[in-house]
């Protein structure tokens, strides 16, 4: 039983994407969404946004980090992972914003920017405009995809390699500056979301950012995820991942997330003994 394994391929040299079996979660899901994943009984359940939800299937992109996602990695085409549990979390609202920017940076955040751009270039009245952060050429994806379900597309690299020069940061304050944006949408790396707080909150303008804090149950019960927004306690498993960018403690969420950094390590040394 469990969830096969349809598709499985790699992105670039750290990243992966593999799409699974999961009618249930798929016919539900919706832009904002994630989903958990177990590998096997005993394993931890680790959080993954979604890229697409389509005939039965979840497509997700994973960045080989630790332990699980690089178990993972080991699956092939026709394995079953354990579980695929979802969906989760608040979806976004999909309305009419105006000009609204859809961006993600060097460590993830391409995949539900995705779903977002999509669902967001539906809706009458919205003009979508994405942009890719990525340290080199090598390491880019989705591109294609993403100028398909965009008005707009930009991509930074920080190498200059390809592209324009720089982050998104760089492309969305010229744009600030003219007065021609309405909302802002960023997933990624989250100490980037301090600066980009700064530079909406700057021009006034409105952003939601994907907070990834460390999850244990994803479903409210732990408090593990917890995160302080406009000084109220907020779990992201339920109330998020998104939430408003110039709102949330920043300097909280930044050192909880380094709080279990040992034990990571240990779990991957432990695992990479195991296999070798
Ligand atoms: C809502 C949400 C969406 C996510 N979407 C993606 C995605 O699309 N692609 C992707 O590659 N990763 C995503 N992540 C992060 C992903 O869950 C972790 O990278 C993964 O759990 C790493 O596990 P590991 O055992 O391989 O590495 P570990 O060695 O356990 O951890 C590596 C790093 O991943 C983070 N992390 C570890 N465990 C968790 C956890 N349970 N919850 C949250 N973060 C954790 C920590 O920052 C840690 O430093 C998402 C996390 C959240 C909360
Ligand atoms: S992960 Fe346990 S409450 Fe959110």
């Amino acid at each position: 039983m469990g969830h096969e394994v349809i598709r499985k391929e790699d992105l670039n040299p750290q990243d992966y994407l593999i799409e699974v079996k999961a009618p249930l979660v798929a016919e539900k899901l919706l832009p904002g969404h994630f989903v958990v994943l177990m590998t096997h009984p005993k394993g931890e359940r680790i959080p993954m946004s979604v890229q697409k939800a389509e005939n039965g299937n979840v497509t997700l992109f994973i960045k080989r980090l630790g332990k699980t996602s690089v178990e993972l990695d080991k699956f092939k085409v026709g394995d079953c992972l354990e579980n695929v549990i979802g969906p989760l979390g608040t979806p976004i609202d999909v309305k009419k914003y105006g000009n609204v920017v859809v961006c993600s940076d060097l460590v993830c955040g391409h995949a539900e920017n995705y779903s977002i751009c999509k669902a967001l270039r539906q809706i009458k009245g919205n003009h979508v405009i994405s942009m890719q952060t990525f340290p080199s050429k090598n390491m880019i994806y989705l591109e294609k995809e993403l100028r398909e379900v965009s008005d707009e597309y930009y991509i930074t690299l920080e190498d200059g390699s390809y592209g324009i020069k720089g982050h998104y940061r760089d492309v969305l304050e010229k744009m600030l500056k003219e007065g021609k944006i309405d909302m802002v949408f960023a997933g990624g790396k989250m100490d980037a979301y301090v600066p980009l707080a700064k530079l909406t909150k700057e021009y006034n303008v409105p952003a939601m950012v994907t907070l990834r804090p460390i999850m244990v149950d994803a479903t409210g019960m732990c408090g593990s995820c917890r995160v302080f927004v406009d000084g109220e306690m907020k779990l992201a498993c339920v109330d998020g991942p998104m939430f408003d960018a110039h709102k949330i403690n920043y300097e909280e969420l930044l050192n909880r997330v380094k709080l279990f950094k040992k034990q990571e390590e240990t779990a991957f040394e432990d695992y990479k003994k195991k296999v070798n």
